[in-house]
């Protein structure tokens, strides 16, 4: 309760003390009026009401530029009768509307009015620029955001790795060294020593297959060696038959080159759309297409599973697909209903050398 108290005193002062700045720059130009008066102040004849508003104008340039819209037209209209009521003959009457005046007052008034509408843009300026730095400030939030996510990911990754070497590879090795380890005295082989070495054999090539599919899956050499239809397949058919998702393939057998940017970025969009097929859509099958035509080239993952729950999605994967794409000047959409999910990615073929690196 009593912060609340704080805050509106607070906010009520913000709002009150440019006009009582204002009001303190009106004061001011009385002042100053005052003490050019004797300089100023003829016989009575017409040069007599000559400068009258001007200090008032000066009051009202300082209020437009750096006080707003509203202290600026208090301070006009304050100018206008003190000026007119004190210093323009005959003293004490308000006659600004006298044809006599009509030139003093109409001077005040255009001038004012510029004043004002120069206040305005400058005003108008200082708008745009915080929300610009506002724009940039949650960017660089975003940006911290994404790269404590981008860490969380990397360590995550690691793990992954580091439990499946030591879940597939070293078991396969502890299992060898069982089989192994009876025979190495030659003096004392066991009658199955052949069918042992058999058995180790036969570990040995599970493990190499193993080991195979664990680097492919970190980086695809296929890619670089047939390009990304056959990196496509190749990864689609090996995620059908891991998850038990049906997918539907859509990939002409001959695609052009596009550059490594281009083919590693599609592979990857690839992997973190059917990763998200499996993880969260829970949906039976899907459908994995991939085309060009001279412009661009596009990757679609279409599923028909529950929809995602936020549009968009707000992930790490989500913004990791974003980013490359958006890298290469291509456009990402993805849309999601109860009936499904589609991403699409697009990219233009001019992309093959990213902007960073020109
Ligand atoms: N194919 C999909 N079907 C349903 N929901 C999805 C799908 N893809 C993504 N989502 C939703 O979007 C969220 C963000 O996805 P993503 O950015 O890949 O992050 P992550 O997979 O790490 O959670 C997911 O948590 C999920 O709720
Ligand atoms: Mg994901």
């Amino acid at each position: 309760m009593h912060l609340r108290t704080e805050d509106l005193t607070h906010s009520f002062a913000r709002m009150i003390g440019p006009y009582t700045v204002a009001f303190l720059a009106v004061l001011v130009a009385l002042v100053l009026r005052v003490l050019i008066h004797p300089i100023v102040d003829g016989t009575g004849s017409e040069s007599s009401t000559f400068m009258a508003y001007t200090t008032f104008m000066v009051a009202t340039a300082f209020s437009a530029w750096f006080l707003g819209r509203g202290p600026a037209l208090l301070t006009i209209v304050l100018g206008l009768v003190v000026g007119d009521f004190l210093f323009s003959p005959p003293a004490f009457t308000l006659s600004m509307f006298s044809r006599r005046e009509l030139a003093e007052t109409t001077t005040y008034r255009v001038a004012c009015a510029a004043f004002f509408l120069v206040g305005i843009a400058k005003q108008k300026r200082a708008t745009v620029l915080r929300q610009k730095n506002l724009e940039i400030e949650q960017a660089n939030f975003r940006l911290r955001e994404m790269s404590v996510h981008l860490m969380r990911a990397q360590d995550e990754e690691r793990r992954k790795i580091a439990r499946e070497l030591h879940d597939s590879v070293g078991q396969h090795l502890g299992a060898i060294n069982m089989v192994l380890s009876p025979l190495v005295d030659p003096a004392d082989l066991p009658a199955n020593a052949l069918a042992s070495v058999g058995e180790a054999v036969e570990i040995s090539r599970t493990c190499a297959n193993e080991v195979r599919t664990i680097s492919h899956l970190l980086y695809p050499p296929l890619l670089e060696e047939m390009g990304l239809p056959a990196a496509v397949r190749w990864y689609t058919e090996g995620f059908a038959s891991r998850s038990g998702i049906k997918v539907q393939l859509d990939v002409p057998d001959e695609l052009d080159r596009f550059g490594p940017d281009i083919e590693i970025a599609l592979f990857r969009i690839l992997q973190e759309s059917l990763t998200n097929v499996h993880r969260h859509s829970g949906s039976r099958t899907a459908r994995v297409a991939l085309g060009a035509n001279a412009r661009e080239v596009w990757l679609e993952v279409k599923d028909q599973g529950k929809g995602m729950k936020q549009r968009n999605g707000s992930g790490v994967g989500t913004r990791g697909m974003q980013e490359r794409i958006k890298e290469l000047t291509g456009q990402l959409h993805v849309a999601s209903s109860d009936s499904g999910t589609t991403v699409k990615a697009v990219v233009p073929l001019d992309a093959r050398i990213t902007p960073q690196r020109k």
